[in-house]
């Protein structure tokens, strides 16, 4: 077992846990918006910074959805350098998604009043990667990736053309935080605008609605729940962030 102290709080957990399993296991709030149980973590939002301290060094921030827990780590999760922290990164996530609900409640949280940045768009995609773990990790597809660099980074299928894995089953739409990828129904079909592949949309034989593609009847691309009793995942988490 691990020792280590939260906000002055003892705390032992096995080993191989990061700081935020520890903290919610422990009643600590830390927001995030990144992070889901059923994904492995990825660090990307920024959201979830907690600062370490040391008697004979700097203080540093660290994101604890990736963090691992060590013996004799002191961490604090509500100092002022983490909430101003999380405060700049919340301003930053609303200049890119300004009408997102879950971004719009964790600004009011986290009480950022104003954004001292200019506003790209109401609800643009703000790199979190959940679309893109999940196709990979849950699905068991890889029809989408974050492709690009600096400010042209973007997820996309492979080479911008729409993916032959991509079996339309709505997991990315999901799970992402600001809506940018929609399902629409056009002529009682399922198209999925952003990624879908170029197959023409049949029904499920397990759902019974329309889905993208020959693969979707196909195991093993059960639905999110069948999915859960392969990857021995809870389904209700695949569902939770
Ligand atoms: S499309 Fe949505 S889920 Fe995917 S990275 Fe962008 S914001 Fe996140
Ligand atoms: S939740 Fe930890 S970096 Fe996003």
């Amino acid at each position: 077992m691990i020792e280590l102290t939260i906000d002055n709080k003892p705390i032992e957990i096995a080993e191989g846990r990061t700081l935020l399993e520890a903290c919610r296991e422990n009643g600590i709030h830390v927001p995030t918006l990144c992070y889901h149980p059923a994904l492995k973590p990825y660090g990307a939002c920024r959201l979830c910074v907690v600062e370490l301290v040391f008697k004979d060094a700097e203080a540093c921030l660290v994101p604890a959805c990736t963090y691992p827990c060590k013996d004799g780590l002191a961490v604090r999760t509500n100092s002022k350098a983490v909430k101003k922290n999380r405060r700049l990164t919340l301003e930053l996530l609303l200049a890119s998604a300004y009408e997102t609900p879950e971004i719009f409640t964790l600004a009011e949280e986290l009480g950022v009043e104003e954004i001292r940045f200019k506003l790209h768009q109401a609800d643009s995609c703000i790199l979190c990667g959940l679309c893109v773990r999940a196709c990979s990790e849950i699905v068991g597809k890889e029809a989408i990736s974050i492709t690009g660099r600096g400010m042209s980074k973007e997820v996309s299928p492979p080479f911008k053309v729409a993916s032959s894995t991509c079996i339309g089953c709505g997991t990315c739409v999901l799970i992402c935080p600001t809506g940018i990828i929609n399902l629409e129904d056009v002529y009682s079909r399922r198209i999925e605008h952003v990624f879908s592949s170029d197959d023409e949309p049949i029904l499920c034989k397990l759902c019974g609605e329309s889905s993208a593609g020959p693969y979707a009847i196909q195991p093993p691309e059960p639905p999110l729940e069948i999915l859960s009793e392969d990857t021995l995942k809870n389904s209700d988490e695949l569902y939770r962030r």
